[in-house]
Protein backbone atom coordinates (compact mmCIF):
# COMPACT_ATOMS: atom_id res chain seq x y z
CA UNK A 1 0.00 0.00 0.00
CA UNK A 2 0.88 3.44 -0.70
CA UNK A 3 0.21 6.04 1.85
CA UNK A 4 -0.33 9.74 0.51
CA UNK A 5 -0.32 12.30 3.00
CA UNK A 6 -2.43 15.07 2.48
CA UNK A 7 -0.78 19.29 3.31
CA UNK A 8 -4.52 20.84 2.21
CA UNK A 9 -3.97 20.36 -1.72
CA UNK A 10 -6.77 20.76 -3.92
CA UNK A 11 -6.01 17.82 -5.57
CA UNK A 12 -5.00 15.51 -2.77
CA UNK A 13 -7.90 13.02 -3.76
CA UNK A 14 -6.74 13.12 -7.48
CA UNK A 15 -3.12 11.43 -6.55
CA UNK A 16 -4.96 8.50 -4.51
CA UNK A 17 -7.39 7.80 -7.18
CA UNK A 18 -4.50 7.96 -9.74
CA UNK A 19 -2.27 5.81 -7.30
CA UNK A 20 -5.85 3.33 -7.33
CA UNK A 21 -5.68 3.57 -11.17
CA UNK A 22 -2.27 1.96 -11.21
CA UNK A 23 -4.13 -1.17 -9.16
CA UNK A 24 -2.35 -0.23 -6.13
CA UNK A 25 -3.86 0.16 -2.56
CA UNK A 26 -3.55 3.93 -1.45
CA UNK A 27 -5.05 5.63 1.67
CA UNK A 28 -5.33 9.55 2.01
CA UNK A 29 -4.30 10.94 5.61
CA UNK A 30 -4.31 14.41 6.88
CA UNK A 31 -0.38 15.24 7.08
CA UNK A 32 -0.47 15.24 11.21
CA UNK A 33 -2.47 12.57 11.26
CA UNK A 34 -0.52 9.98 15.04
CA UNK A 35 2.17 8.20 13.10
CA UNK A 36 0.56 4.41 14.34
CA UNK A 37 -2.43 5.09 12.17
CA UNK A 38 -0.27 5.48 9.42
CA UNK A 39 1.59 2.64 9.35
CA UNK A 40 -0.86 0.03 10.06
CA UNK A 41 -1.65 0.42 6.36
CA UNK A 42 1.55 -1.50 6.25
CA UNK A 43 3.07 1.08 3.29
CA UNK A 44 5.31 0.73 0.95
CA UNK A 45 6.07 3.99 0.10
CA UNK A 46 4.74 7.80 0.86
CA UNK A 47 3.40 10.54 -1.27
CA UNK A 48 3.10 14.16 -0.09
CA UNK A 49 0.66 15.95 -1.36
CA UNK A 50 0.83 19.99 -2.28
CA UNK A 51 -0.24 22.56 -0.24
CA UNK A 52 -1.25 26.70 0.10
CA UNK A 53 1.17 26.95 2.42
CA UNK A 54 4.60 28.18 2.39
CA UNK A 55 7.87 26.30 4.31
CA UNK A 56 9.02 29.27 5.74
CA UNK A 57 5.32 30.04 7.87
CA UNK A 58 5.88 29.59 11.64
CA UNK A 59 3.44 27.32 11.69
CA UNK A 60 4.14 25.65 8.01
CA UNK A 61 3.13 21.66 8.55
CA UNK A 62 6.25 19.94 7.92
CA UNK A 63 6.95 16.09 7.39
CA UNK A 64 6.67 14.14 9.71
CA UNK A 65 9.75 12.56 11.31
CA UNK A 66 8.64 8.88 10.69
CA UNK A 67 8.29 9.19 6.89
CA UNK A 68 12.01 9.99 6.59
CA UNK A 69 13.00 7.36 9.52
CA UNK A 70 11.38 4.75 7.49
CA UNK A 71 13.75 4.55 4.94
CA UNK A 72 10.86 4.13 2.48
CA UNK A 73 10.70 6.06 -0.95
CA UNK A 74 9.25 9.46 -0.92
CA UNK A 75 7.35 11.70 -3.55
CA UNK A 76 6.52 15.11 -2.22
CA UNK A 77 4.57 16.97 -5.05
CA UNK A 78 4.42 20.76 -5.29
CA UNK A 79 4.56 21.76 -1.17
CA UNK A 80 5.42 17.87 -0.68
CA UNK A 81 9.01 18.82 -2.65
CA UNK A 82 9.75 22.02 -1.07
CA UNK A 83 8.88 20.80 3.11
CA UNK A 84 10.83 17.51 1.53
CA UNK A 85 13.69 19.83 0.25
CA UNK A 86 13.17 22.42 3.36
CA UNK A 87 13.57 19.28 5.36
CA UNK A 88 16.68 17.85 3.91
CA UNK A 89 18.24 21.26 4.38
CA UNK A 90 18.16 22.48 0.57
CA UNK A 91 16.83 25.67 -0.36
CA UNK A 92 13.18 26.89 -0.57
CA UNK A 93 12.22 30.78 -1.64
CA UNK A 94 9.54 32.72 -3.46
CA UNK A 95 9.72 32.61 -6.90
CA UNK A 96 10.25 36.10 -8.41
CA UNK A 97 7.00 35.47 -10.33
CA UNK A 98 3.92 32.56 -9.27
CA UNK A 99 3.70 30.07 -11.89
CA UNK A 100 0.33 28.75 -12.45
CA UNK A 101 -0.90 26.76 -15.69
CA UNK A 102 0.39 24.91 -18.23
CA UNK A 103 4.15 24.37 -18.99
CA UNK A 104 6.92 22.07 -20.24
CA UNK A 105 9.19 19.90 -18.62
CA UNK A 106 12.21 18.01 -19.95
CA UNK A 107 13.84 15.23 -18.45
CA UNK A 108 17.71 16.18 -17.85
CA UNK A 109 19.01 12.63 -16.76
CA UNK A 110 18.06 9.05 -16.76
CA UNK A 111 15.79 8.88 -13.40
CA UNK A 112 13.72 5.95 -12.73
CA UNK A 113 10.33 8.29 -12.06
CA UNK A 114 10.47 10.16 -15.50
CA UNK A 115 10.46 9.49 -18.94
CA UNK A 116 13.03 10.67 -21.29
CA UNK A 117 12.35 13.89 -23.02
CA UNK A 118 10.20 16.56 -22.96
CA UNK A 119 6.67 16.72 -21.20
CA UNK A 120 3.56 19.03 -20.71
CA UNK A 121 2.70 19.78 -17.18
CA UNK A 122 0.45 21.59 -15.00
CA UNK A 123 2.54 24.12 -12.50
CA UNK A 124 0.75 26.09 -9.55
CA UNK A 125 3.22 27.31 -7.55
CA UNK A 126 4.72 30.51 -5.13
CA UNK A 127 7.44 28.97 -4.14
CA UNK A 128 10.15 27.29 -5.73
CA UNK A 129 13.60 25.45 -4.85
CA UNK A 130 16.64 27.44 -5.13
CA UNK A 131 19.12 24.45 -4.16
CA UNK A 132 18.17 20.81 -3.91
CA UNK A 133 19.50 19.24 -0.51
CA UNK A 134 22.64 17.14 -0.34
CA UNK A 135 22.37 14.09 -2.01
CA UNK A 136 19.80 15.36 -4.63
CA UNK A 137 20.58 15.74 -8.54
CA UNK A 138 18.16 17.91 -10.55
CA UNK A 139 16.25 15.33 -13.07
CA UNK A 140 13.98 17.91 -14.67
CA UNK A 141 13.73 21.97 -15.21
CA UNK A 142 11.24 24.41 -16.80
CA UNK A 143 11.50 27.62 -18.16
CA UNK A 144 10.65 29.03 -15.03
CA UNK A 145 11.51 26.52 -12.51
CA UNK A 146 15.07 25.90 -13.18
CA UNK A 147 15.24 23.30 -10.77
CA UNK A 148 11.41 21.06 -11.02
CA UNK A 149 12.45 17.66 -10.42
CA UNK A 150 14.71 16.02 -7.66
CA UNK A 151 15.89 12.64 -6.79
CA UNK A 152 18.05 10.74 -4.86
CA UNK A 153 17.54 7.52 -6.81
CA UNK A 154 19.84 6.09 -3.53
CA UNK A 155 17.44 6.73 -0.95
CA UNK A 156 14.60 6.40 -3.28
CA UNK A 157 13.41 10.37 -2.13
CA UNK A 158 11.71 12.07 -5.49
CA UNK A 159 10.42 15.63 -5.67
CA UNK A 160 8.46 17.28 -8.24
CA UNK A 161 7.38 21.34 -8.67
CA UNK A 162 4.48 20.27 -10.76
CA UNK A 163 1.17 18.10 -10.57
CA UNK A 164 1.20 15.20 -12.03
CA UNK A 165 -2.06 13.99 -11.01
CA UNK A 166 -3.98 16.45 -12.97
CA UNK A 167 -5.41 15.70 -16.12
CA UNK A 168 -3.34 18.63 -17.76
CA UNK A 169 -0.91 16.27 -16.76
CA UNK A 170 -1.22 13.74 -19.75
CA UNK A 171 2.01 11.85 -18.82
CA UNK A 172 1.82 11.62 -15.28
CA UNK A 173 -0.29 8.91 -14.22
CA UNK A 174 2.98 6.92 -15.68
CA UNK A 175 5.01 8.73 -13.11
CA UNK A 176 2.74 8.05 -10.27
CA UNK A 177 2.89 4.38 -11.64
CA UNK A 178 6.44 4.20 -12.17
CA UNK A 179 6.97 6.12 -8.75
CA UNK A 180 4.53 3.30 -6.97
CA UNK A 181 5.27 0.03 -8.74
CA UNK A 182 8.94 -0.03 -10.03
CA UNK A 183 10.19 2.35 -6.95
CA UNK A 184 8.53 1.47 -3.93
CA UNK A 185 7.64 -1.82 -5.52
CA UNK A 186 3.91 -2.77 -5.07
CA UNK A 187 2.56 -5.04 -6.23
CA UNK A 188 -0.36 -3.98 -9.04
CA UNK A 189 -3.23 -6.43 -7.48
CA UNK A 190 -5.87 -4.13 -6.60
CA UNK A 191 -8.27 -5.24 -8.94
CA UNK A 192 -11.88 -5.44 -9.21
CA UNK A 193 -11.46 -9.44 -8.36
CA UNK A 194 -8.87 -9.00 -5.06
CA UNK A 195 -11.48 -5.81 -3.53
CA UNK A 196 -14.05 -8.13 -4.47
CA UNK A 197 -12.42 -11.24 -2.06
CA UNK A 198 -11.19 -8.54 0.36
CA UNK A 199 -14.81 -7.09 1.07
CA UNK A 200 -15.97 -10.80 0.91
CA UNK A 201 -13.88 -11.88 4.08
CA UNK A 202 -14.09 -8.50 5.78
CA UNK A 203 -18.03 -8.77 6.03
CA UNK A 204 -18.05 -12.78 6.76
CA UNK A 205 -15.39 -11.58 9.73
CA UNK A 206 -17.65 -8.97 11.03
CA UNK A 207 -21.23 -10.37 10.85
CA UNK A 208 -20.17 -13.96 11.70
CA UNK A 209 -23.10 -16.18 11.60
CA UNK A 210 -25.83 -13.28 11.99
CA UNK A 211 -28.63 -11.42 9.84
CA UNK A 212 -28.07 -8.47 8.19
CA UNK A 213 -30.42 -5.76 7.09
CA UNK A 214 -30.34 -3.91 3.93
CA UNK A 215 -32.12 -0.71 2.63
CA UNK A 216 -31.42 -0.42 -1.08
CA UNK A 217 -32.42 2.43 -3.01
CA UNK A 218 -31.88 1.81 -6.62
CA UNK A 219 -29.06 3.99 -6.63
CA UNK A 220 -25.40 2.94 -7.17
CA UNK A 221 -23.66 2.83 -3.85
CA UNK A 222 -26.69 0.95 -1.62
CA UNK A 223 -26.75 -1.94 -4.50
CA UNK A 224 -23.02 -2.09 -4.59
CA UNK A 225 -23.31 -2.95 -1.27
CA UNK A 226 -26.04 -5.03 -1.29
CA UNK A 227 -25.03 -7.27 -3.56
CA UNK A 228 -21.51 -7.44 -2.00
CA UNK A 229 -23.13 -8.47 1.68
CA UNK A 230 -25.18 -10.87 -0.62
CA UNK A 231 -22.19 -12.49 -2.08
CA UNK A 232 -20.52 -12.91 1.03
CA UNK A 233 -23.26 -13.63 3.52
CA UNK A 234 -25.94 -15.16 1.01
CA UNK A 235 -29.38 -15.68 2.73
CA UNK A 236 -28.42 -13.89 6.16
CA UNK A 237 -29.13 -10.84 3.97
CA UNK A 238 -32.16 -9.41 4.25
CA UNK A 239 -32.64 -6.01 1.89
CA UNK A 240 -36.08 -3.77 2.22
CA UNK A 241 -36.64 -1.44 -1.01
CA UNK A 242 -39.12 1.31 -0.32
CA UNK A 243 -41.05 2.34 -3.22
CA UNK A 244 -41.69 5.52 -2.08
CA UNK A 245 -43.77 6.52 -5.23
CA UNK A 246 -41.10 9.34 -6.00
CA UNK A 247 -39.15 7.00 -8.23
CA UNK A 248 -38.33 7.54 -11.77
CA UNK A 249 -39.76 5.37 -14.72
CA UNK A 250 -39.22 1.53 -14.84
CA UNK A 251 -36.56 1.91 -11.46
CA UNK A 252 -38.32 -0.35 -9.00
CA UNK A 253 -38.70 -2.94 -11.67
CA UNK A 254 -34.81 -2.17 -12.40
CA UNK A 255 -34.29 -3.48 -8.60
CA UNK A 256 -36.43 -6.07 -8.54
CA UNK A 257 -35.14 -7.55 -11.86
CA UNK A 258 -31.14 -7.07 -10.20
CA UNK A 259 -32.06 -8.34 -6.81
CA UNK A 260 -35.04 -10.60 -7.10
CA UNK A 261 -33.01 -13.83 -8.67
CA UNK A 262 -30.27 -13.34 -6.14
CA UNK A 263 -32.10 -12.85 -2.66
CA UNK A 264 -35.67 -14.45 -3.43
CA UNK A 265 -37.54 -13.96 -0.38
CA UNK A 266 -35.04 -11.88 1.31
CA UNK A 267 -35.55 -9.00 -0.66
CA UNK A 268 -38.82 -7.07 0.69
CA UNK A 269 -40.49 -4.62 -1.27
CA UNK A 270 -42.69 -1.85 0.28
CA UNK A 271 -45.06 -0.32 -1.25
CA UNK A 272 -45.43 2.93 0.58
CA UNK A 273 -46.63 5.33 -2.46
CA UNK A 274 -49.86 5.95 -1.01
CA UNK A 275 -47.92 7.01 2.60
CA UNK A 276 -45.60 9.48 0.66
CA UNK A 277 -48.62 11.15 -0.90
CA UNK A 278 -50.68 11.68 1.96
CA UNK A 279 -48.00 12.78 4.08
CA UNK A 280 -47.04 15.30 1.40
CA UNK A 281 -50.44 16.53 0.56
CA UNK A 282 -50.80 20.36 0.48
CA UNK A 283 -47.21 20.79 1.35
CA UNK A 284 -45.60 23.22 -1.22
CA UNK A 285 -42.23 24.44 0.86
CA UNK A 286 -39.02 22.22 -0.59
CA UNK A 287 -37.19 22.14 3.27
CA UNK A 288 -40.65 21.18 4.59
CA UNK A 289 -41.21 18.43 1.75
CA UNK A 290 -37.49 17.21 2.25
CA UNK A 291 -38.02 17.02 5.86
CA UNK A 292 -41.25 15.11 5.48
CA UNK A 293 -40.07 12.89 3.49
CA UNK A 294 -37.21 11.74 5.47
CA UNK A 295 -39.48 11.17 9.14
CA UNK A 296 -41.86 8.92 6.91
CA UNK A 297 -39.06 7.06 4.90
CA UNK A 298 -37.27 6.45 8.36
CA UNK A 299 -41.29 5.68 9.86
CA UNK A 300 -41.80 3.13 7.71
CA UNK A 301 -38.36 1.16 7.74
CA UNK A 302 -38.75 1.30 11.43
CA UNK A 303 -42.03 -0.71 10.90
CA UNK A 304 -40.36 -3.34 8.58
CA UNK A 305 -37.25 -3.80 10.75
CA UNK A 306 -39.09 -4.75 13.74
CA UNK A 307 -41.49 -6.84 11.95
CA UNK A 308 -38.35 -8.81 10.93
CA UNK A 309 -37.21 -8.93 14.79
CA UNK A 310 -33.45 -8.86 15.73
CA UNK A 311 -31.37 -7.55 13.12
CA UNK A 312 -27.87 -6.40 14.48
CA UNK A 313 -26.53 -5.56 11.39
CA UNK A 314 -27.43 -3.03 9.07
CA UNK A 315 -25.48 -2.36 5.83
CA UNK A 316 -25.07 1.38 4.66
CA UNK A 317 -23.32 2.44 1.24
CA UNK A 318 -20.44 5.04 2.64
CA UNK A 319 -17.84 5.71 0.05
CA UNK A 320 -14.36 6.30 0.51
CA UNK A 321 -15.22 10.38 -0.42
CA UNK A 322 -17.71 10.72 2.50
CA UNK A 323 -14.56 9.23 4.83
CA UNK A 324 -12.16 11.65 3.98
CA UNK A 325 -14.33 14.90 3.99
CA UNK A 326 -15.52 13.74 7.37
CA UNK A 327 -11.87 13.86 8.14
CA UNK A 328 -11.17 16.99 6.77
CA UNK A 329 -11.70 20.32 8.48
CA UNK A 330 -14.96 21.34 9.90
CA UNK A 331 -17.54 22.90 6.79
CA UNK A 332 -20.26 22.30 9.71
CA UNK A 333 -20.14 26.85 9.74
CA UNK A 334 -21.30 26.20 6.17
CA UNK A 335 -24.51 28.28 5.38
CA UNK A 336 -27.34 25.12 4.78
CA UNK A 337 -28.83 25.52 1.34
CA UNK A 338 -30.49 22.30 1.55
CA UNK A 339 -31.04 19.64 3.89
CA UNK A 340 -29.92 16.27 2.01
CA UNK A 341 -31.48 13.43 3.24
CA UNK A 342 -30.19 9.46 2.10
CA UNK A 343 -32.74 7.62 2.11
CA UNK A 344 -30.34 5.14 2.32
CA UNK A 345 -29.04 6.15 5.29
CA UNK A 346 -30.61 6.36 8.45
CA UNK A 347 -30.05 8.53 12.04
CA UNK A 348 -27.77 7.14 14.65
CA UNK A 349 -30.54 6.36 17.20
CA UNK A 350 -31.00 3.21 15.49
CA UNK A 351 -29.55 0.49 16.97
CA UNK A 352 -27.25 -1.37 14.42
CA UNK A 353 -23.88 -1.96 13.81
CA UNK A 354 -23.13 -0.60 10.57
CA UNK A 355 -21.40 -2.88 7.13
CA UNK A 356 -19.58 -0.35 5.09
CA UNK A 357 -18.13 -2.46 2.24
CA UNK A 358 -17.52 0.46 0.23
CA UNK A 359 -15.60 2.51 2.88
CA UNK A 360 -12.43 2.57 0.98
CA UNK A 361 -13.71 2.59 -2.32
CA UNK A 362 -13.86 5.97 -5.24
CA UNK A 363 -17.02 6.03 -6.77
CA UNK A 364 -15.44 4.97 -10.01
CA UNK A 365 -14.20 1.37 -8.44
CA UNK A 366 -17.54 1.32 -7.07
CA UNK A 367 -19.29 1.17 -10.47
CA UNK A 368 -16.15 -1.39 -11.87
CA UNK A 369 -17.06 -3.75 -9.14
CA UNK A 370 -21.02 -3.70 -9.09
CA UNK A 371 -20.10 -4.58 -13.06
CA UNK A 372 -17.66 -7.39 -11.48
CA UNK A 373 -20.55 -8.53 -9.30
CA UNK A 374 -23.03 -8.76 -12.22
CA UNK A 375 -25.21 -5.53 -11.70
CA UNK A 376 -26.94 -4.63 -14.83
CA UNK A 377 -25.13 -1.61 -16.56
CA UNK A 378 -28.01 0.63 -16.34
CA UNK A 379 -27.51 0.38 -12.34
CA UNK A 380 -24.27 0.51 -12.18
CA UNK A 381 -23.72 3.57 -14.64
CA UNK A 382 -27.03 5.46 -12.92
CA UNK A 383 -26.65 8.80 -12.68
CA UNK A 384 -27.39 10.45 -8.89
CA UNK A 385 -30.72 10.47 -7.86
CA UNK A 386 -31.94 12.63 -4.88
CA UNK A 387 -33.00 11.06 -1.80
CA UNK A 388 -35.98 12.98 -1.76
CA UNK A 389 -36.53 12.10 -5.12
CA UNK A 390 -39.41 13.37 -7.94
CA UNK A 391 -41.11 15.20 -5.20
CA UNK A 392 -38.03 18.32 -5.19
CA UNK A 393 -38.25 18.15 -8.91
CA UNK A 394 -42.28 18.40 -8.82
CA UNK A 395 -42.66 21.95 -7.87
CA UNK A 396 -45.79 23.08 -6.02
CA UNK A 397 -48.21 20.78 -5.05
CA UNK A 398 -47.46 16.95 -5.27
CA UNK A 399 -49.98 14.74 -6.56
CA UNK A 400 -49.90 11.11 -8.49
CA UNK A 401 -51.25 12.25 -11.70
CA UNK A 402 -48.53 15.38 -11.47
CA UNK A 403 -45.72 12.95 -10.34
CA UNK A 404 -46.94 10.55 -13.12
CA UNK A 405 -46.60 13.54 -16.17
CA UNK A 406 -42.86 14.52 -14.61
CA UNK A 407 -41.54 10.58 -14.64
CA UNK A 408 -42.72 10.58 -18.35
CA UNK A 409 -40.72 13.87 -19.39
CA UNK A 410 -38.14 12.58 -17.62
CA UNK A 411 -37.99 9.28 -19.11
CA UNK A 412 -38.08 10.80 -22.92
CA UNK A 413 -35.31 13.30 -22.01
CA UNK A 414 -32.92 10.98 -20.32
CA UNK A 415 -33.99 8.31 -22.98
CA UNK A 416 -33.22 10.30 -25.92
CA UNK A 417 -29.56 11.66 -24.09
CA UNK A 418 -28.54 7.73 -23.77
CA UNK A 419 -29.10 7.20 -27.23
CA UNK A 420 -27.35 10.32 -27.97
CA UNK A 421 -24.29 8.50 -26.45
CA UNK A 422 -24.55 11.21 -23.50
CA UNK A 423 -25.87 9.94 -20.63
CA UNK A 424 -24.57 6.76 -18.80
CA UNK A 425 -21.67 4.98 -19.78
CA UNK A 426 -18.78 6.96 -20.36
CA UNK A 427 -15.02 7.42 -19.36
CA UNK A 428 -14.95 9.21 -15.88
CA UNK A 429 -13.67 12.10 -15.50
CA UNK A 430 -14.04 13.61 -19.14
CA UNK A 431 -15.10 17.22 -19.45
CA UNK A 432 -18.10 16.33 -21.91
CA UNK A 433 -19.94 13.53 -19.69
CA UNK A 434 -23.42 15.26 -18.76
CA UNK A 435 -23.23 14.16 -14.32
CA UNK A 436 -27.13 14.61 -14.22
CA UNK A 437 -29.89 15.18 -16.38
CA UNK A 438 -33.16 15.93 -15.46
CA UNK A 439 -36.70 17.02 -16.18
CA UNK A 440 -38.68 19.21 -13.85
CA UNK A 441 -42.47 20.04 -13.91
CA UNK A 442 -42.86 23.55 -12.71
CA UNK A 443 -46.49 25.29 -11.11
CA UNK A 444 -47.04 27.06 -13.60
CA UNK A 445 -49.69 26.89 -16.49
CA UNK A 446 -49.36 28.61 -19.70
CA UNK A 447 -51.33 29.32 -22.64
CA UNK A 448 -50.61 27.05 -25.88
CA UNK A 449 -52.47 26.27 -29.07
CA UNK A 450 -52.30 22.39 -30.66
CA UNK A 451 -54.47 22.14 -33.86
CA UNK A 452 -57.13 25.07 -33.40
CA UNK A 453 -57.68 24.51 -29.71
CA UNK A 454 -56.71 26.71 -27.33
CA UNK A 455 -54.25 24.83 -24.41
CA UNK A 456 -53.71 26.05 -20.47
CA UNK A 457 -51.50 23.74 -19.64
CA UNK A 458 -47.76 23.09 -17.61
CA UNK A 459 -44.36 23.79 -18.01
CA UNK A 460 -41.49 21.44 -18.34
CA UNK A 461 -37.95 22.21 -17.67
CA UNK A 462 -35.43 20.28 -18.75
CA UNK A 463 -31.92 20.67 -16.60
CA UNK A 464 -28.48 18.84 -17.65
CA UNK A 465 -25.36 19.46 -16.38
CA UNK A 466 -21.56 18.61 -16.12
CA UNK A 467 -19.57 18.59 -13.00
CA UNK A 468 -17.12 16.94 -11.50
CA UNK A 469 -17.89 17.34 -7.77
CA UNK A 470 -20.97 18.52 -8.23
CA UNK A 471 -20.08 21.47 -6.24
CA UNK A 472 -20.03 23.52 -8.80
CA UNK A 473 -21.68 22.95 -12.01
CA UNK A 474 -22.03 24.15 -16.05
CA UNK A 475 -25.20 23.88 -17.95
CA UNK A 476 -24.20 21.19 -21.01
CA UNK A 477 -24.25 22.64 -23.89
CA UNK A 478 -26.84 19.74 -26.07
CA UNK A 479 -27.47 19.94 -29.56
CA UNK A 480 -30.19 21.79 -30.49
CA UNK A 481 -31.31 18.79 -32.98
CA UNK A 482 -31.89 16.76 -29.68
CA UNK A 483 -33.33 19.26 -27.42
CA UNK A 484 -35.92 20.04 -30.23
CA UNK A 485 -37.09 16.43 -30.51
CA UNK A 486 -37.24 15.95 -26.53
CA UNK A 487 -39.60 19.02 -26.56
CA UNK A 488 -41.22 17.93 -29.53
CA UNK A 489 -42.23 14.52 -27.62
CA UNK A 490 -42.75 15.85 -24.12
CA UNK A 491 -45.69 18.36 -25.73
CA UNK A 492 -47.13 15.55 -27.75
CA UNK A 493 -46.63 12.15 -25.61
CA UNK A 494 -47.09 13.35 -22.08
CA UNK A 495 -50.89 15.06 -21.50
CA UNK A 496 -51.01 18.42 -20.10
CA UNK A 497 -47.57 19.58 -20.28
CA UNK A 498 -47.39 22.07 -23.96
CA UNK A 499 -44.46 23.85 -23.15
CA UNK A 500 -40.74 23.00 -22.80
CA UNK A 501 -37.80 25.69 -21.74
CA UNK A 502 -34.62 24.54 -21.26
CA UNK A 503 -32.33 25.48 -18.10
CA UNK A 504 -28.98 27.45 -18.67
CA UNK A 505 -27.82 28.50 -15.39
CA UNK A 506 -24.80 27.36 -13.48
CA UNK A 507 -24.34 26.02 -10.36
CA UNK A 508 -23.44 28.83 -8.14
CA UNK A 509 -25.65 30.51 -8.57
CA UNK A 510 -28.40 28.22 -8.93
CA UNK A 511 -28.21 24.68 -7.60
CA UNK A 512 -28.30 21.72 -9.49
CA UNK A 513 -31.89 20.63 -8.82
CA UNK A 514 -34.84 23.20 -8.22
CA UNK A 515 -35.48 22.64 -4.73
P1 LIG B 1 -27.76 20.76 -5.51
O1 LIG B 1 -29.18 20.84 -5.95
O2 LIG B 1 -27.56 21.12 -4.07
O3 LIG B 1 -27.37 19.23 -5.64
O4 LIG B 1 -26.83 21.52 -6.42
C1 LIG B 1 -26.08 18.71 -5.60
C2 LIG B 1 -26.17 17.20 -5.77
O5 LIG B 1 -26.80 16.61 -4.64
C3 LIG B 1 -27.97 15.90 -5.04
N1 LIG B 1 -28.98 16.07 -3.99
C4 LIG B 1 -29.25 15.14 -3.04
N2 LIG B 1 -28.75 13.91 -2.82
N3 LIG B 1 -30.19 13.63 -0.97
C5 LIG B 1 -29.23 13.15 -1.80
O6 LIG B 1 -28.80 12.01 -1.59
C6 LIG B 1 -30.73 14.88 -1.12
O7 LIG B 1 -31.59 15.27 -0.35
C7 LIG B 1 -30.24 15.66 -2.21
N4 LIG B 1 -30.54 16.90 -2.67
C8 LIG B 1 -29.75 17.14 -3.76
C9 LIG B 1 -28.36 16.51 -6.36
O8 LIG B 1 -29.15 15.60 -7.14
C10 LIG B 1 -27.01 16.79 -6.97
O9 LIG B 1 -26.43 15.61 -7.50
Amino acid sequence: AIAVLDFGSQYAQLIARRVREAQVYCELFPWDTPAERVLAIQPRGFILSGGPASVYEPDAPSIPAYVLQSGLPVLGICYGMQALTHALGGIVAPAAQREYGPAQVETLRPNPLLPPGSHPVWMSHGDRIEQPPPGFEVLARSLNSPIAAIGDPQRALYGVQFHPEVHHTPGGAEMLRRFVVEICGCRPDWTPQTIIEQAVSRIRQQVGGQRVLSAVSGGVDSSVATALVQRAVGNQLIAVFVDTGLLRHGEREQVERAFRRSLGENLIVVDAAADFLNALADVEEPEEKRRIIGETFIRIFEREARRLGKIPYLVQGTIYPDVIESAAPDRSKAQRIKTHHNVGGLPAEFDFELVEPLRYLFKDEVRIVGEALGLPEELVWRQPFPGPGLAVRCLGQITAERLERLRAADHIFTTELAQAGLLGRTPPGSPQRIAQAFAVLLPVRSVGVMGDQRTYQEVVALRAVTTLDFMTADWADLPHELLARVANRIVNEVNGVNRVVYDITSKPPATIEWE
